[in-house]
């Protein structure tokens, strides 16, 4: 029998405004910030949905800070985003995976309190074969004087942050979010152009079903990586094996592991010694977010959330999701388990 639960449509706008209403001291900037953040997701959804007609698919031609060929989407998303939240007057600086430098608010428009560091479009090798892709955001309040952001309030550790999240553009398009009150997942009702409240309190399984990495560069890991790969794989150690899935999306491998429970790995390799996954606006945002819904984030040595960046594009190794799996990973890793090297 068909339960009548009454299930009253809380739609993204809505739900900010009733978390803003929990914080005494709030001064609505930040709910600003994110309505502003799913307008532009809602934009950038729109062109996804449509890259395989609108042209907009194949790669933009030209090279961008981190040397990989900008694909069209990656200019569109980044782009999309900036002017959606430069004239809003709740940031003082913005920093973006497609940008060398901090991108300053321009003079005609007013300084706010936050800044945001942005990955526009996560996964863009994935856009011409249809496989989701994302964006994703980190925010964190200003802390040096005057208006402008200065480099120095981009390089706080990922525990400052005041929120943060991701939109995945897949079979449906999802924002999921933190504040540090918990983890919330939108999904966004194309028909009426609302992120509608879907997933509420998301809380990630403590034991994992899935592993995520890219072993074909296992001749390029160290012992202890080794080791670790196998205890996940089942094959030494006595654990039950993982299944592995592998996107080659951060944001899309997260997404599965969050409901699904799990590890994605992106370890340290003799051609990416610091790891390829950028701390600033890939690991720390999901960092925030996977240890608001129950699990944990590593870069092997440390929580990443207790790394002091040193450079805006900063990389480092990750391994994050269900604790029982990073409990394992950070013993292994540490020379802890007697498995090591083996
Ligand atoms: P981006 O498209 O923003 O550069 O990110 C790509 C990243 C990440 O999404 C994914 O997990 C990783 O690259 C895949 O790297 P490999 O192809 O080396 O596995
Ligand atoms: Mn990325
Ligand atoms: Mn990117």
């Amino acid at each position: 029998m068909l339960q009548n639960k009454a299930t009253s449509v809380v739609t993204i706008e809505r739900f900010i405004i009733e978390e803003e209403r929990q914080v005494p001291d709030a001064t609505g900037e930040l709910s600003g910030v994110l309505y502003d953040i799913a307008l532009a997701a809602k934009m950038i959804a729109n062109k996804v949905r449509m890259a395989g007609l609108a042209d907009i698919l194949g790669s933009h031609g030209e090279e961008n800070v981190q040397g990989e060929v900008q694909q069209k989407l990656d200019v569109f998303a980044n782009e999309t985003i900036i002017k959606a939240m430069d004239h809003s007057g709740r940031l003082c600086g913005m920093a973006s995976e497609e940008e060398a430098e901090i991108i300053p608010i321009p003079d005609k428009f007013r300084c706010g309190k936050y800044c945001l560091m942005f990955d526009p479009l996560d996964g863009s090798s994935n856009i011409d074969v249809n496989v989701p892709v994302g964006t994703i955001f980190s925010i964190v309040a200003k802390t040096s004087n005057g208006t402008n952001a200065t480099l120095e309030d981009f390089l706080q550790p990922g525990a400052r942050q005041v929120a943060a999240g991701y939109i995945i553009y897949g079979s449906s398009t999802m924002l999921v979010y933190t504040t540090g009150r918990g983890v919330h997942g939108f999904t966004l009702d194309p028909s009426i152009g609302e992120f509608l409240l879907s997933h509420p309190d998301i809380r990630m399984p403590a034991a994992g079903r899935y592993l995520s990495v890219n072993d074909s560069y296992e001749q390029q890991w160290d012992a202890p990586v080794k080791s670790l790969m196998r205890q996940l794989r089942g094959l030494e150690g006595g654990r039950k094996p993982l299944s592995v899935r592998y996107v080659g999306s951060l944001v899309a491998d997260v997404h599965r592991n969050l409901f699904g429970g799990g590890i994605f790995c992106y370890p340290a390799n003799t051609k990416s010694p610091k790891g390829k996954l950028r701390l600033l606006y890939e690991a720390n945002p999901l960092a925030f977010l996977v240890e608001q819904a129950g699990g944990g984030a590593i870069d092997g040595k440390k929580r990443i959330m207790d790394v002091v960046p040193t450079e805006l594009h900063q990389r480092v190794p990750l391994y994050i999701g269900s604790k029982d799996a990073v409990d394992l990973a950070s013993r292994v890793l540490a020379g802890k388990s007697e498995l090591v090297g083996t």
